[in-house]
């Protein structure tokens, strides 16, 4: 179980970066008093509950109780395991990491297996882009994607490549390399027939669009076929690594931008992206051919305030932009719409217009979503028809009801009673009457909500009782001061009254023990338990006072002793009422000595401080 890179390498490691830097690379901080605040990244929030301390090192969430130090923080939005992530910044901050021995890494249960998937995929990136740049073979696919406009920037950039069509060119090539083929095949790069389980080449006569995790690992192809035929895309299967729901393509190219901006572009398809980066758009993403989950708006919403939508101008497209918008919204962020003319995607619009159009009137030119909705309602409606007309007329009005603001509101029922040349009174009227009802529906909805949706943020900590919060903060105390941490186990040794309190302490003694100094991430990283790990992170980042008086010591200490003689009073009482009821006086009697032993010892106590 213990960790096979040296305690003082991982510390060396954990202090070679600030977790502030490292968390404003996925959440967008500002300084509030000692800390940092900013939306939790590990669930949908619109107020910041999210807070990273630079004095400690560590992160916690009032929210969902999320906590930790930069290992852990990489550990569960990245989904890593602990040695990768303690790899990913040893890597970025150029600490030297000893070679670990095979084996080594068997504690990161996919560890060996993943690095033959990204070998693998790696591989066969470089070789599709060599066989597109520069062979004989890839003649009539470079020809293609020049008479789409493609430069040699973009499908560098991109790695774009070319797969012959071969049933084994890929294949016989990593079999050369060695690579384990089982591996390979479970990785979904190759294929494997059915009567023989013998591996062939997926991918065929494609042109091919790697795709990236969030490091920027290639976990995927997504192939366009080169003549016409279906399907016209086919992507990797999904496999441990490559989840379509939760990746996005060309994130890991898009992000510095995008968090530069404040802003990223959603796009339908990979050819949008790569022309619109042609283009100068550098902060562009797409999904893989499904649909947007809420996952990948919240890739999105880590980084960015603001989604441009760009879709297709078709139906189909329009349609996808109503959702993913809505999706989004409810995500937090602001969202524009470009709009395109009839018949084009984004990458069709730059070919027949030209890059700065496509920046100044279509990007430049986005609607609000309030906007684009004025104009989506309209489709298939003739307005000069008064049912057609009544009907987008309700339809706007239920959407400006829906928003918060009230200038807003008269902002666009203003627009409305002039484009209709209606009474503004009687729009804002029946508006209202609108609200009313929507209120009267959602009161409903929300009584026959299952429970599930209803907790999806932790519920507000109860108020703690004396005792629980003496031992709180004593524990905070403990862990930021060593010496603290002797006198309470001198005084009252583990007998904390909580259980997980009970835990905590008793590591931090052995930590201590151990010979080490008060070291708040170090600690909380050597606990193995989940929740102790955010009980610890939760008690570390608690404000104190710099000094805690001997006073206050022994007050919290007190706290602590008499709860249990407080809890052995009530059940002494009900056994005495219980005795007398009975008829038991004796025993009533005896009882009632105990008690009063004990509440002198109570009183007692609290006498000694005086
Ligand atoms: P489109 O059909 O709009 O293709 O699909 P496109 O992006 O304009 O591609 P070109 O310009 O014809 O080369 C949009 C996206 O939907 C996914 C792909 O991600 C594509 O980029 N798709 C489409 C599939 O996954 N499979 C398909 O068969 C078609
Ligand atoms: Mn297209």
């Amino acid at each position: 179980m213990s960790p096979r890179i040296s305690e003082e390498k991982i510390e060396e490691i954990r202090k070679s970066v600030d977790i502030v830097d490292m968390i404003s690379e996925y959440v967008q901080l500002k300084k509030q008093g000692r800390n940092f605040v900013g939306l939790c990244p590990f669930h949908g929030e619109k107020t910041p509950s999210f807070s990273v301390s630079p004095d400690k090192q560590l992160y916690h969430c009032f929210g969902c109780g999320a906590g930790g130090n930069v290992f852990s923080f990489l550990m569960e939005l990245d989904g890593l395991s602990f040695i990768e992530s303690v790899e990913k910044i040893a890597n970025r901050t150029n600490v030297e990491l000893p070679e670990l021995e095979s084996g080594q890494k068997d504690e990161d249960r996919y560890g060996e297996e993943r690095k033959y998937w990204y070998k693998g995929h790696e591989l066969a990136a470089k070789l599709y882009h060599h066989i597109l740049s520069a062979t004989d073979e890839g003649r009539e696919a470079r020809e293609y994607l020049r008479k789409r406009g493609f430069t040699k920037e973009v499908i560098d950039t991109f790695q774009i490549g070319y797969a012959p069509n071969s049933w084994d060119f890929l294949t016989t090539f990593l079999e050369k390399r060695q690579l384990p083929m089982n591996e390979i095949v479970k990785s979904g790069l190759l294929a494997v027939r059915e009567f023989d389980q013998k591996p062939f080449d997926r991918f065929r006569d494609r042109i091919m669009f790697p795709i990236w995790d969030r490091q920027g690992n290639i976990i995927a192809f997504g192939g366009r076929i080169l003549k016409d035929g279906n399907p016209k895309y086919l992507n990797s299967p999904e496999s441990e690594v490559f989840n379509k729901s939760q990746t996005l393509y060309s994130f890991h190219i898009a992000r510095p931008s995008m968090r530069k901006k404040n802003e990223a572009i959603l796009f339908e398809g990979y050819v949008d992206v790569t022309s619109a980066w042609r283009a100068g758009i550098d902060n562009g993403v797409a999904t893989l051919g499904t649909a947007l989950t809420e996952a990948q708006g919240k890739m999105l919403r880590r980084n960015v305030d603001k989604v441009i939508i760009c879709y297709d101008s078709d139906n189909a497209g329009q349609e996808a932009t109503f959702k993913n918008a809505q999706l989004l919204e409810q995500l937090g962020l602001n969202i524009r719409v470009a709009q395109l003319p009839d018949g084009n995607d984004p990458d069709d619009y730059i070919r027949e217009n030209g890059s700065e159009r496509f920046v100044q009137n279509i990007i430049g030119q986005s609607l609000t979503f309030m906007g684009f909705k004025f104009r989506f309602y309209r489709k298939g409606k003739n307005l000069n028809d008064e049912g057609d007309r009544m009907e987008y007329i309700q339809q706007v009005l239920t959407e400006i009801s829906k928003l918060p603001r009230a200038v807003e509101r008269d902002h666009y029922l203003r627009q409305l009673a002039e484009e209709f040349s209606l009474s503004l009174d009687a729009l804002k009227q029946e508006q209202v009457q609108i609200y009313k009802s929507h209120i009267r529906k959602e009161k409903h909805d929300q009584n026959n909500r299952p429970l599930e949706k209803k907790m999806t943020v932790r519920p507000q900590k109860k108020l703690l009782s004396a005792h629980e919060n003496a031992e709180r903060i004593l524990l905070a105390y403990m862990l930021q001061k060593r010496e603290i941490a002797d006198q309470v186990q001198e005084k009252i040794g583990g007998t904390f009254n909580i259980d997980e309190h009970q835990a905590i302490a008793a590591h931090l003694y052995s930590f201590y023990a151990e010979g080490y100094d008060s070291n708040l991430s170090f600690f909380i990283e050597r606990l193995n338990d989940k929740e102790l790990k955010q009980l610890a992170t939760e008690l570390a980042m608690m404000t104190l006072n710099e000094e805690l008086s001997e006073q206050e010591l022994n007050d919290y200490i007190k706290q602590i002793e008499n709860y249990p003689k407080k809890i052995q009073i009530n059940e002494l009482k009900l056994e005495q009422k219980k005795a007398e009821e009975s008829g038991q006086v004796e025993e009533a009697a005896k009882i009632a000595m105990d008690i009063i032993q004990l509440e002198q010892q109570l009183k007692n106590s609290i006498r000694n401080d005086l």
